[in-house]
């Protein structure tokens, strides 16, 4: 089990961005591109998970040995990891979430019209904090894109949102973030440890974090 400390385990991972329709043909998102989260996914099956792949609209393929479900919407991704969040041992929140919605969802193409325009916008709902709220013995962790004080801001989501761990980046490092093949993060635990990692591809990243992760918990069962 030291080899492979998921295996037989449920693990749930969120990649991606959601996509918040306005109308037929126009959305609102974010600029993930999936990478953190795929390689968060790959990471898992390589310690023996059985791992559930919750993805919003990108453009990678599908991680071999990994049950995919495709989402479009925050309110989609909410029901599918609902769904798989009850027999899962782990669930890793690397998707970028959108926090608003339109308000109102037209059915028709809107129509261009003379002057300015405005599109009213509405909270979604909090995927995170509501299985944190729900949770039983699942081991949660989040991830947060700050582009300042990132550890404080961290810290305190990982509290709100009742998580084991938080996964903190600041989105505006260069070696990091949105898009990019590599990242800089640090990993925060619910018991005050901070783990700052240099630069490194998200490959490599995401099977280091869940490594450590699974550390932490071995060295909390031992206590
Ligand atoms: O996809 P890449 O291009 O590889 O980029 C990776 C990344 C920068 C997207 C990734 O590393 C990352 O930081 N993901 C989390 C982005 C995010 O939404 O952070 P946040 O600080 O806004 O949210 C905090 C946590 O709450 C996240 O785990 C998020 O999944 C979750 N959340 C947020 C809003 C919401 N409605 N429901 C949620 O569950």
């Amino acid at each position: 089990t030291e080899k492979l400390p998921l295996l037989g385990k449920k693990v749930v991972v969120t990649a991606g961005p959601t996509r918040e329709r306005i109308d037929p043909v126009r959305y609102i998102s974010n600029f993930s591109s999936g990478k953190m989260g795929y390689a968060m996914a790959e990471a898992a099956v390589s310690l023996g998970a059985d791992t559930v792949l919750i993805s919003g609209p990108v453009d990678l393929p599908r991680p071999v040995g990994v049950q995919l479900i495709q989402v479009e919407s925050a309110a989609d991704m909410l029901e599918a990891v609902l769904a798989n969040f009850g027999d899962a041992s782990m669930v890793v929140k690397s998707a970028a979430v959108a926090d608003y919605r339109p308000k109102e969802q037209h059915s028709q193409k809107m129509k261009k019209k003379d002057g300015d325009s405005s599109i009213e916008l509405e909270r979604t709902t909090d995927i995170l904090k509501t299985i944190g709220d729900n949770k039983e013995d699942q081991i949660l962790v989040g991830f947060a894109a700050e582009t300042n004080d990132a550890i404080s801001y961290g810290m305190s989501k990982l509290m709100n949102k009742n998580l084991d761990y938080i996964i903190v980046n600041d989105v505006t490092d260069p070696g990091g973030g949105f898009g990019n093949d590599t990242n800089v993060v640090t990993l925060l635990t619910g018991k005050g440890k901070q783990f700052p990692f240099d630069a490194m591809n998200k490959k490599q990243l995401a099977k280091v974090l869940l490594e450590t992760i699974m550390a932490e918990e071995r060295s909390i069962t031992d206590d």
